[in-house]
Protein backbone atom coordinates (compact mmCIF):
# COMPACT_ATOMS: atom_id res chain seq x y z
CA UNK A 1 0.00 0.00 0.00
CA UNK A 2 1.05 3.73 -0.27
CA UNK A 3 0.32 5.79 2.84
CA UNK A 4 0.81 9.56 3.33
CA UNK A 5 0.72 10.48 6.98
CA UNK A 6 0.17 14.41 7.21
CA UNK A 7 0.60 15.50 10.66
CA UNK A 8 2.37 18.59 12.58
CA UNK A 9 5.34 16.53 13.98
CA UNK A 10 7.72 13.92 13.51
CA UNK A 11 10.77 12.84 15.53
CA UNK A 12 13.30 14.25 16.09
CA UNK A 13 13.04 16.46 12.94
CA UNK A 14 10.13 18.10 14.77
CA UNK A 15 8.70 16.86 18.26
CA UNK A 16 6.56 18.75 20.98
CA UNK A 17 5.57 15.53 22.15
CA UNK A 18 4.67 11.36 21.17
CA UNK A 19 2.74 12.54 18.34
CA UNK A 20 6.21 13.10 16.75
CA UNK A 21 7.58 9.47 18.26
CA UNK A 22 4.49 7.96 16.96
CA UNK A 23 4.36 9.25 13.42
CA UNK A 24 8.20 8.75 12.79
CA UNK A 25 8.18 5.12 14.21
CA UNK A 26 4.78 3.83 12.76
CA UNK A 27 5.97 4.91 9.04
CA UNK A 28 9.20 2.97 10.04
CA UNK A 29 7.38 -0.11 10.70
CA UNK A 30 5.23 0.45 7.86
CA UNK A 31 7.80 0.50 5.55
CA UNK A 32 9.33 -2.66 7.29
CA UNK A 33 6.17 -4.04 6.38
CA UNK A 34 6.95 -3.53 2.79
CA UNK A 35 4.71 -0.23 2.15
CA UNK A 36 5.60 2.85 0.76
CA UNK A 37 5.45 5.61 3.16
CA UNK A 38 5.88 9.43 2.95
CA UNK A 39 5.53 11.91 5.81
CA UNK A 40 4.15 15.65 4.81
CA UNK A 41 4.88 18.31 7.65
CA UNK A 42 4.98 21.92 7.69
CA UNK A 43 8.50 23.30 7.30
CA UNK A 44 9.05 25.28 10.58
CA UNK A 45 11.93 27.50 11.59
CA UNK A 46 12.40 25.72 14.93
CA UNK A 47 13.12 21.91 13.00
CA UNK A 48 16.56 19.81 13.69
CA UNK A 49 17.67 20.06 10.09
CA UNK A 50 20.79 18.38 11.51
CA UNK A 51 18.43 14.91 11.60
CA UNK A 52 17.45 15.74 7.72
CA UNK A 53 19.20 13.93 4.62
CA UNK A 54 19.65 15.39 1.20
CA UNK A 55 16.92 18.16 1.61
CA UNK A 56 16.29 19.79 -1.63
CA UNK A 57 12.78 21.78 -2.85
CA UNK A 58 11.83 18.96 -5.30
CA UNK A 59 8.58 21.19 -6.09
CA UNK A 60 9.41 24.84 -6.92
CA UNK A 61 6.01 25.78 -7.15
CA UNK A 62 2.42 24.78 -5.06
CA UNK A 63 -0.13 27.50 -5.51
CA UNK A 64 -2.47 26.78 -2.53
CA UNK A 65 -6.07 28.55 -3.02
CA UNK A 66 -6.60 30.93 -0.16
CA UNK A 67 -9.25 33.30 0.63
CA UNK A 68 -9.93 33.16 -3.18
CA UNK A 69 -6.35 33.82 -3.99
CA UNK A 70 -3.15 31.75 -3.80
CA UNK A 71 -0.42 31.42 -1.63
CA UNK A 72 2.72 30.35 -3.54
CA UNK A 73 4.73 27.25 -1.23
CA UNK A 74 7.71 24.85 -2.13
CA UNK A 75 7.93 21.31 -0.81
CA UNK A 76 11.06 20.40 0.38
CA UNK A 77 11.92 17.04 0.60
CA UNK A 78 14.65 14.93 2.66
CA UNK A 79 15.31 11.78 4.68
CA UNK A 80 14.88 12.28 7.90
CA UNK A 81 16.58 8.97 9.65
CA UNK A 82 15.84 6.54 6.86
CA UNK A 83 11.92 8.50 6.32
CA UNK A 84 11.18 10.01 3.12
CA UNK A 85 9.74 13.37 4.51
CA UNK A 86 8.19 16.54 2.67
CA UNK A 87 8.26 19.76 4.19
CA UNK A 88 5.74 22.29 3.07
CA UNK A 89 6.90 26.19 3.15
CA UNK A 90 4.61 29.41 1.83
CA UNK A 91 6.53 32.22 0.04
CA UNK A 92 3.53 34.74 -0.41
CA UNK A 93 1.52 36.03 2.21
CA UNK A 94 1.80 35.17 5.60
CA UNK A 95 4.42 32.34 6.53
CA UNK A 96 2.60 30.75 8.88
CA UNK A 97 5.17 28.36 10.04
CA UNK A 98 7.89 30.49 11.05
CA UNK A 99 6.86 31.28 14.86
CA UNK A 100 7.52 27.80 16.08
CA UNK A 101 5.45 24.09 16.56
CA UNK A 102 2.89 25.44 18.45
CA UNK A 103 1.80 29.43 18.59
CA UNK A 104 -1.02 30.53 20.12
CA UNK A 105 -4.95 29.10 19.66
CA UNK A 106 -6.62 31.18 17.09
CA UNK A 107 -3.37 31.94 15.39
CA UNK A 108 -2.93 28.25 15.16
CA UNK A 109 -6.44 27.12 13.68
CA UNK A 110 -5.26 29.15 10.61
CA UNK A 111 -1.93 28.27 10.25
CA UNK A 112 -2.93 24.60 10.24
CA UNK A 113 -6.15 24.57 8.37
CA UNK A 114 -3.28 26.34 6.08
CA UNK A 115 -1.53 22.96 6.16
CA UNK A 116 -4.14 21.11 6.05
CA UNK A 117 -5.53 22.73 2.39
CA UNK A 118 -1.35 23.04 1.43
CA UNK A 119 -0.73 19.44 2.06
CA UNK A 120 -3.90 18.29 -0.19
CA UNK A 121 -2.81 20.72 -2.94
CA UNK A 122 0.50 18.90 -2.59
CA UNK A 123 -0.91 15.39 -3.47
CA UNK A 124 -3.28 16.80 -6.36
CA UNK A 125 -1.22 19.10 -8.25
CA UNK A 126 2.03 16.47 -7.99
CA UNK A 127 -0.29 13.56 -9.09
CA UNK A 128 0.70 12.29 -5.75
CA UNK A 129 -2.31 9.17 -5.52
CA UNK A 130 -1.82 7.28 -2.05
CA UNK A 131 -4.48 4.77 -1.14
CA UNK A 132 -4.26 6.13 2.53
CA UNK A 133 -4.22 9.16 4.42
CA UNK A 134 -3.49 8.65 8.06
CA UNK A 135 -4.09 12.02 9.68
CA UNK A 136 -3.24 12.91 13.33
CA UNK A 137 -4.85 15.45 15.83
CA UNK A 138 -6.73 18.60 15.34
CA UNK A 139 -4.39 20.14 13.12
CA UNK A 140 -4.92 17.73 10.31
CA UNK A 141 -9.02 17.48 11.15
CA UNK A 142 -9.78 19.37 8.14
CA UNK A 143 -8.27 17.07 5.90
CA UNK A 144 -10.78 14.13 5.51
CA UNK A 145 -13.58 17.07 5.25
CA UNK A 146 -11.35 18.38 2.02
CA UNK A 147 -10.73 15.49 0.73
CA UNK A 148 -14.15 14.37 0.58
CA UNK A 149 -16.07 17.64 0.32
CA UNK A 150 -13.66 19.00 -2.69
CA UNK A 151 -10.59 17.27 -3.90
CA UNK A 152 -12.48 13.95 -4.87
CA UNK A 153 -14.44 15.66 -7.43
CA UNK A 154 -10.81 16.76 -8.88
CA UNK A 155 -9.64 12.37 -8.96
CA UNK A 156 -9.06 11.86 -5.75
CA UNK A 157 -12.05 9.89 -5.04
CA UNK A 158 -10.68 6.58 -3.96
CA UNK A 159 -8.24 7.23 -0.82
CA UNK A 160 -9.37 6.41 2.42
CA UNK A 161 -8.67 8.22 5.39
CA UNK A 162 -7.49 7.48 9.06
CA UNK A 163 -7.57 10.12 11.49
CA UNK A 164 -5.43 9.15 14.64
CA UNK A 165 -6.43 11.77 18.08
CA UNK A 166 -3.63 11.93 20.70
CA UNK A 167 -5.10 14.28 22.40
CA UNK A 168 -9.11 15.21 22.81
CA UNK A 169 -8.19 18.05 24.99
CA UNK A 170 -7.33 20.14 21.76
CA UNK A 171 -9.68 20.22 19.16
CA UNK A 172 -9.10 23.45 16.70
CA UNK A 173 -12.43 25.36 16.83
CA UNK A 174 -12.37 28.35 14.70
CA UNK A 175 -15.19 31.12 13.27
CA UNK A 176 -16.55 31.06 9.70
CA UNK A 177 -13.39 32.39 8.62
CA UNK A 178 -11.98 29.45 7.99
CA UNK A 179 -14.22 27.97 5.91
CA UNK A 180 -14.03 31.09 3.92
CA UNK A 181 -10.28 30.87 3.48
CA UNK A 182 -10.50 27.20 2.97
CA UNK A 183 -13.26 27.43 0.12
CA UNK A 184 -15.39 25.47 1.91
CA UNK A 185 -18.36 27.66 0.40
CA UNK A 186 -21.63 26.82 2.27
CA UNK A 187 -21.96 27.52 5.86
CA UNK A 188 -25.56 26.56 6.73
CA UNK A 189 -24.16 23.21 5.29
CA UNK A 190 -20.94 22.75 7.22
CA UNK A 191 -23.00 24.51 10.60
CA UNK A 192 -24.91 21.72 10.65
CA UNK A 193 -24.75 19.32 14.20
CA UNK A 194 -23.82 16.32 11.97
CA UNK A 195 -20.71 17.87 10.50
CA UNK A 196 -18.84 20.48 12.05
CA UNK A 197 -20.49 22.83 14.38
CA UNK A 198 -19.12 22.29 17.77
CA UNK A 199 -21.44 20.61 20.20
CA UNK A 200 -20.93 23.19 22.85
CA UNK A 201 -20.12 26.81 21.02
CA UNK A 202 -22.70 27.26 18.16
CA UNK A 203 -20.53 29.87 16.40
CA UNK A 204 -17.49 27.71 16.10
CA UNK A 205 -16.46 25.12 13.61
CA UNK A 206 -14.36 22.33 15.24
CA UNK A 207 -11.84 20.73 13.29
CA UNK A 208 -11.42 17.73 15.36
CA UNK A 209 -15.31 16.87 14.84
CA UNK A 210 -14.45 17.30 11.46
CA UNK A 211 -11.50 14.93 11.45
CA UNK A 212 -14.31 12.17 13.42
CA UNK A 213 -17.22 13.20 10.84
CA UNK A 214 -15.63 12.31 7.47
CA UNK A 215 -12.85 9.87 8.02
CA UNK A 216 -12.89 6.25 7.68
CA UNK A 217 -11.61 5.16 10.79
CA UNK A 218 -11.23 6.86 13.83
CA UNK A 219 -9.14 5.94 16.38
CA UNK A 220 -7.19 6.76 20.03
CA UNK A 221 -3.79 5.69 21.13
CA UNK A 222 -5.10 2.88 23.86
CA UNK A 223 -7.96 0.68 24.21
CA UNK A 224 -8.89 2.00 27.73
CA UNK A 225 -8.78 5.96 26.53
CA UNK A 226 -11.38 4.89 23.82
CA UNK A 227 -13.58 3.65 26.48
CA UNK A 228 -13.19 6.93 28.49
CA UNK A 229 -13.38 9.22 25.67
CA UNK A 230 -16.80 7.65 25.14
CA UNK A 231 -18.29 7.15 28.39
CA UNK A 232 -16.36 10.04 30.32
CA UNK A 233 -16.01 13.81 30.01
CA UNK A 234 -12.37 13.13 28.66
CA UNK A 235 -13.56 13.07 25.37
CA UNK A 236 -14.03 16.89 25.70
CA UNK A 237 -17.56 17.06 24.81
CA UNK A 238 -17.04 14.82 21.49
CA UNK A 239 -18.40 12.19 23.65
CA UNK A 240 -22.11 12.41 21.47
CA UNK A 241 -20.49 12.43 17.99
CA UNK A 242 -17.85 9.27 19.04
CA UNK A 243 -21.58 7.37 19.79
CA UNK A 244 -22.87 8.40 16.57
CA UNK A 245 -19.74 7.07 15.02
CA UNK A 246 -18.87 4.29 17.09
CA UNK A 247 -18.78 1.23 14.16
CA UNK A 248 -15.43 3.26 13.05
CA UNK A 249 -14.29 4.17 16.24
CA UNK A 250 -11.39 2.30 18.37
CA UNK A 251 -8.37 2.44 20.62
CA UNK A 252 -4.89 1.13 19.44
CA UNK A 253 -1.97 1.06 22.11
CA UNK A 254 0.92 3.10 20.23
CA UNK A 255 4.80 1.21 20.13
CA UNK A 256 7.83 2.76 20.51
CA UNK A 257 10.41 2.43 17.86
CA UNK A 258 12.79 -0.29 19.28
CA UNK A 259 16.00 0.95 17.46
CA UNK A 260 16.15 4.22 18.28
CA UNK A 261 14.82 3.23 21.98
CA UNK A 262 17.78 0.89 22.33
CA UNK A 263 19.55 -0.02 25.69
CA UNK A 264 21.88 -2.25 23.81
CA UNK A 265 23.09 0.56 21.61
CA UNK A 266 21.92 3.95 22.20
CA UNK A 267 24.64 6.47 21.09
CA UNK A 268 23.48 8.73 24.05
CA UNK A 269 24.19 6.59 26.69
CA UNK A 270 27.95 5.21 28.12
CA UNK A 271 26.59 1.95 29.34
CA UNK A 272 25.02 -0.36 26.97
CA UNK A 273 22.55 -3.56 28.71
CA UNK A 274 19.76 -6.05 28.34
CA UNK A 275 17.61 -7.58 30.82
CA UNK A 276 20.45 -10.49 31.20
CA UNK A 277 23.16 -8.04 31.96
CA UNK A 278 22.18 -5.00 33.27
CA UNK A 279 25.68 -3.86 34.57
CA UNK A 280 25.66 -1.16 32.04
CA UNK A 281 22.61 0.59 33.24
CA UNK A 282 24.69 1.17 36.56
CA UNK A 283 27.51 2.87 34.61
CA UNK A 284 24.63 5.25 33.16
CA UNK A 285 23.66 5.87 36.90
CA UNK A 286 26.66 7.14 37.58
CA UNK A 287 26.97 9.19 34.35
CA UNK A 288 23.78 10.68 34.56
CA UNK A 289 24.75 11.50 38.15
CA UNK A 290 28.55 13.03 37.12
CA UNK A 291 26.27 14.91 34.54
CA UNK A 292 23.53 16.70 36.91
CA UNK A 293 26.14 17.22 39.99
CA UNK A 294 24.85 14.89 42.33
CA UNK A 295 26.44 13.36 44.74
CA UNK A 296 27.37 9.28 44.65
CA UNK A 297 25.59 7.42 46.60
CA UNK A 298 23.54 4.03 47.12
CA UNK A 299 20.37 6.08 47.00
CA UNK A 300 17.47 5.31 44.69
CA UNK A 301 16.98 7.29 41.68
CA UNK A 302 13.58 8.76 40.48
CA UNK A 303 13.01 10.33 37.64
CA UNK A 304 9.80 12.54 36.31
CA UNK A 305 10.06 13.15 32.11
CA UNK A 306 7.24 15.06 30.39
CA UNK A 307 5.50 18.29 29.82
CA UNK A 308 5.17 20.43 32.34
CA UNK A 309 0.93 20.74 32.10
CA UNK A 310 -2.15 19.92 33.70
CA UNK A 311 -2.88 16.89 31.76
CA UNK A 312 0.36 15.32 33.31
CA UNK A 313 -0.97 16.02 37.18
CA UNK A 314 1.65 18.64 37.77
CA UNK A 315 0.83 19.24 41.44
CA UNK A 316 1.54 15.41 41.80
CA UNK A 317 4.53 15.68 39.93
CA UNK A 318 6.10 18.36 42.49
CA UNK A 319 4.62 16.48 45.44
CA UNK A 320 6.61 13.48 44.12
CA UNK A 321 10.14 15.34 44.17
CA UNK A 322 9.93 16.58 47.77
CA UNK A 323 8.28 13.16 48.63
CA UNK A 324 11.30 11.30 47.41
CA UNK A 325 13.86 13.45 48.92
CA UNK A 326 11.82 12.88 52.31
CA UNK A 327 12.25 9.29 51.95
CA UNK A 328 15.71 9.66 51.39
CA UNK A 329 15.73 8.88 47.53
CA UNK A 330 17.61 11.24 44.28
CA UNK A 331 15.02 12.86 42.12
CA UNK A 332 15.70 14.34 38.65
CA UNK A 333 13.38 16.01 36.10
CA UNK A 334 13.26 17.23 32.89
CA UNK A 335 10.34 18.85 31.75
CA UNK A 336 8.63 21.46 29.71
CA UNK A 337 6.15 24.04 30.89
CA UNK A 338 4.13 25.83 27.70
CA UNK A 339 2.17 27.97 30.60
CA UNK A 340 4.13 30.77 32.27
CA UNK A 341 2.44 29.90 35.42
CA UNK A 342 3.44 26.24 35.53
CA UNK A 343 7.23 27.36 34.39
CA UNK A 344 7.81 30.43 36.62
CA UNK A 345 6.79 27.66 39.86
CA UNK A 346 9.26 25.31 38.37
CA UNK A 347 11.29 27.79 37.61
CA UNK A 348 11.79 28.63 41.44
CA UNK A 349 11.77 25.60 43.07
CA UNK A 350 14.83 25.16 40.35
CA UNK A 351 16.55 27.83 42.24
CA UNK A 352 16.73 25.94 45.72
CA UNK A 353 16.55 22.53 44.97
CA UNK A 354 19.55 22.36 42.62
CA UNK A 355 21.54 23.42 45.83
CA UNK A 356 20.39 19.86 47.32
CA UNK A 357 22.99 16.75 46.36
CA UNK A 358 20.09 14.32 45.65
CA UNK A 359 17.74 16.77 43.31
CA UNK A 360 18.02 18.17 40.13
CA UNK A 361 15.22 19.76 37.91
CA UNK A 362 16.15 20.70 34.44
CA UNK A 363 13.51 23.06 32.54
CA UNK A 364 13.28 22.77 28.93
CA UNK A 365 13.35 20.04 26.01
CA UNK A 366 16.47 17.74 25.68
CA UNK A 367 16.41 14.58 23.90
CA UNK A 368 19.69 13.49 24.38
CA UNK A 369 19.15 14.20 28.17
CA UNK A 370 15.87 12.08 27.83
CA UNK A 371 17.65 8.81 26.87
CA UNK A 372 20.39 9.20 29.82
CA UNK A 373 17.64 9.70 32.44
CA UNK A 374 15.34 7.00 30.92
CA UNK A 375 18.96 4.53 31.28
CA UNK A 376 19.86 5.79 34.86
CA UNK A 377 17.10 6.17 36.81
CA UNK A 378 15.44 3.00 38.64
CA UNK A 379 11.85 4.32 38.62
CA UNK A 380 10.10 6.96 37.01
CA UNK A 381 6.76 8.43 38.28
CA UNK A 382 3.73 9.21 35.64
CA UNK A 383 0.64 10.56 37.57
CA UNK A 384 -1.13 11.85 34.59
CA UNK A 385 -4.78 13.12 34.97
CA UNK A 386 -5.56 11.74 31.82
CA UNK A 387 -3.44 10.23 29.82
CA UNK A 388 -4.72 9.04 25.50
CA UNK A 389 -1.45 6.51 25.50
CA UNK A 390 1.81 7.81 27.47
CA UNK A 391 5.12 6.52 26.28
CA UNK A 392 7.20 7.62 29.04
CA UNK A 393 6.25 4.59 31.05
CA UNK A 394 7.00 2.70 27.89
CA UNK A 395 10.35 3.69 27.19
CA UNK A 396 11.35 3.29 31.14
CA UNK A 397 9.73 -0.05 30.91
CA UNK A 398 12.48 -1.06 27.93
CA UNK A 399 15.40 0.45 29.94
CA UNK A 400 14.55 -1.17 33.09
CA UNK A 401 13.22 1.50 34.41
CA UNK A 402 10.29 0.86 36.93
CA UNK A 403 6.88 2.81 36.33
CA UNK A 404 4.96 4.35 39.11
CA UNK A 405 2.08 5.36 37.15
CA UNK A 406 -1.97 7.03 37.62
CA UNK A 407 -4.42 4.15 36.65
CA UNK A 408 -5.57 6.00 33.49
CA UNK A 409 -5.94 5.43 29.54
CA UNK A 410 -2.72 4.32 28.37
CA UNK A 411 -1.23 3.36 31.68
CA UNK A 412 -3.86 1.27 32.70
CA UNK A 413 -2.96 -0.92 29.19
CA UNK A 414 0.73 -0.81 30.05
CA UNK A 415 1.65 -1.39 33.36
CA UNK A 416 0.49 -3.96 35.66
CA UNK A 417 0.46 -3.01 39.42
CA UNK A 418 3.21 -5.88 41.18
CA UNK A 419 0.85 -6.35 43.99
CA UNK A 420 -2.49 -5.88 43.55
CA UNK A 421 -2.97 -6.65 39.37
CA UNK A 422 -5.30 -9.82 39.43
CA UNK A 423 -5.51 -9.72 35.81
CA UNK A 424 -1.75 -10.51 35.54
CA UNK A 425 0.09 -13.22 37.24
CA UNK A 426 2.90 -12.47 39.13
CA UNK A 427 5.46 -12.86 36.73
CA UNK A 428 3.97 -10.72 34.61
CA UNK A 429 3.45 -7.32 36.59
CA UNK A 430 5.92 -4.58 35.64
CA UNK A 431 5.54 -1.69 37.97
CA UNK A 432 3.08 0.26 40.79
CA UNK A 433 -0.13 2.07 40.09
CA UNK A 434 -2.49 4.16 42.26
CA UNK A 435 -5.81 5.51 41.21
CA UNK A 436 -6.69 8.36 42.99
CA UNK A 437 -5.61 11.88 41.83
CA UNK A 438 -4.01 12.80 45.20
CA UNK A 439 -1.02 13.02 47.71
CA UNK A 440 -1.54 9.78 49.49
CA UNK A 441 -2.25 7.49 47.10
CA UNK A 442 1.05 9.19 45.00
CA UNK A 443 2.50 8.41 48.56
CA UNK A 444 1.32 4.87 48.56
CA UNK A 445 2.55 3.78 45.85
CA UNK A 446 6.01 5.23 45.72
CA UNK A 447 6.29 3.84 49.28
CA UNK A 448 6.16 0.57 47.88
CA UNK A 449 8.56 0.80 45.05
CA UNK A 450 11.06 2.28 47.60
CA UNK A 451 10.58 -0.49 50.34
CA UNK A 452 10.64 -2.89 47.81
CA UNK A 453 14.04 -1.40 46.11
CA UNK A 454 15.59 -1.28 49.66
CA UNK A 455 14.30 -4.34 51.58
CA UNK A 456 13.88 -6.51 48.85
CA UNK A 457 16.48 -5.88 45.98
CA UNK A 458 16.19 -9.53 44.45
CA UNK A 459 12.44 -8.66 43.79
CA UNK A 460 12.95 -5.44 42.01
CA UNK A 461 15.62 -6.62 39.98
CA UNK A 462 12.84 -9.20 38.91
CA UNK A 463 10.45 -6.45 38.10
CA UNK A 464 12.91 -4.56 36.23
CA UNK A 465 13.45 -8.14 34.16
CA UNK A 466 9.75 -8.42 33.96
CA UNK A 467 8.91 -5.06 32.56
CA UNK A 468 11.92 -5.20 30.03
CA UNK A 469 10.67 -8.65 28.68
CA UNK A 470 7.39 -6.92 27.24
CA UNK A 471 7.15 -5.74 23.64
CA UNK A 472 5.96 -2.37 23.33
CA UNK A 473 7.53 -2.06 19.56
CA UNK A 474 5.27 -1.24 16.93
CA UNK A 475 5.67 -4.80 15.71
CA UNK A 476 1.69 -5.72 16.63
CA UNK A 477 0.59 -2.22 16.52
CA UNK A 478 1.92 -1.69 12.53
CA UNK A 479 0.06 -5.26 12.25
CA UNK A 480 -3.01 -3.43 13.42
CA UNK A 481 -2.78 -0.24 11.47
CA UNK A 482 -2.01 -2.28 8.23
CA UNK A 483 -5.15 -4.63 9.31
CA UNK A 484 -7.18 -0.95 9.56
CA UNK A 485 -6.03 -0.05 5.77
CA UNK A 486 -6.51 -2.84 4.67
CA UNK A 487 -10.22 -2.97 5.96
CA UNK A 488 -11.30 0.19 4.91
CA UNK A 489 -9.62 0.35 1.26
CA UNK A 490 -12.01 -2.56 0.60
CA UNK A 491 -14.87 -1.58 2.43
P1 LIG B 1 2.86 13.71 25.48
O1 LIG B 1 2.82 13.39 24.05
O2 LIG B 1 1.51 13.89 26.08
O3 LIG B 1 3.76 14.84 25.80
P2 LIG B 1 4.05 11.05 25.80
O4 LIG B 1 4.39 10.31 27.03
O5 LIG B 1 3.19 10.38 24.82
O6 LIG B 1 3.45 12.45 26.27
O7 LIG B 1 5.37 11.41 24.99
C1 LIG B 1 6.33 12.28 25.44
C2 LIG B 1 7.56 12.16 24.56
O8 LIG B 1 8.28 13.38 24.62
C3 LIG B 1 8.52 11.09 25.03
O9 LIG B 1 9.30 10.66 23.92
C4 LIG B 1 9.40 11.85 26.02
O10 LIG B 1 10.65 11.25 26.19
C5 LIG B 1 9.51 13.18 25.32
N1 LIG B 1 9.70 14.34 26.20
C6 LIG B 1 8.76 14.96 26.94
N2 LIG B 1 9.28 16.02 27.58
C7 LIG B 1 10.59 16.07 27.24
C8 LIG B 1 11.66 16.95 27.56
N3 LIG B 1 11.49 17.97 28.38
N4 LIG B 1 12.87 16.70 27.00
C9 LIG B 1 13.03 15.63 26.17
N5 LIG B 1 12.07 14.78 25.83
C10 LIG B 1 10.85 14.99 26.35
C1 LIG C 1 -0.51 12.74 23.14
C2 LIG C 1 -0.90 12.13 24.47
C3 LIG C 1 -0.04 10.98 24.90
C4 LIG C 1 0.26 10.04 23.75
C5 LIG C 1 0.86 10.84 22.61
C6 LIG C 1 1.19 9.97 21.41
O1 LIG C 1 0.32 13.81 23.22
O2 LIG C 1 -0.91 13.11 25.48
O3 LIG C 1 -0.68 10.27 25.94
O4 LIG C 1 1.16 9.04 24.15
O5 LIG C 1 -0.03 11.82 22.17
O6 LIG C 1 0.08 9.32 20.92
Amino acid sequence: MYIVQIASECAPVIKAGGLGDVVYGLSRELEVRGHAVEVILPKYDCMRYDHVWGMHDAYRDLWVPWYGGTIHCSVYCGWVHGQLCFFIEPHSGDNFFNRGIYYGANDDNMRFAFFSKAALEFLLQSNKRPDILHCHDWQTGLVPVMLFEMYKFHGMGTQRVVYTIHNFKHQGMAGPDVLRATGLNNDAYYYSRDRLVDDFHPGAINFMKGGIVYSNFVNTVSPHHAWEARFSDIGCGLGRILEVHQSKFGGVLNGIDYNLWNPESDRYIPGFYNKDDLEGKAKDKKALRERLLLRDSDKPLICYIGRLDNQKGVHLVHHAIYYALHKGAQFVLLGSATEAAINSKFWHEKQHLNNNPDCHLELGFNEELSHLIYAGADMIVVPSNYEPCGLTQVISLRYGTVPIVRGVGGLVNTVFDRDYDQNKPLEERNGFVFYQSDYQALESAMSRALDLWAKEPEEFQKLVKQGMEYDYSWNHPGEQYVGIYDYIRHK
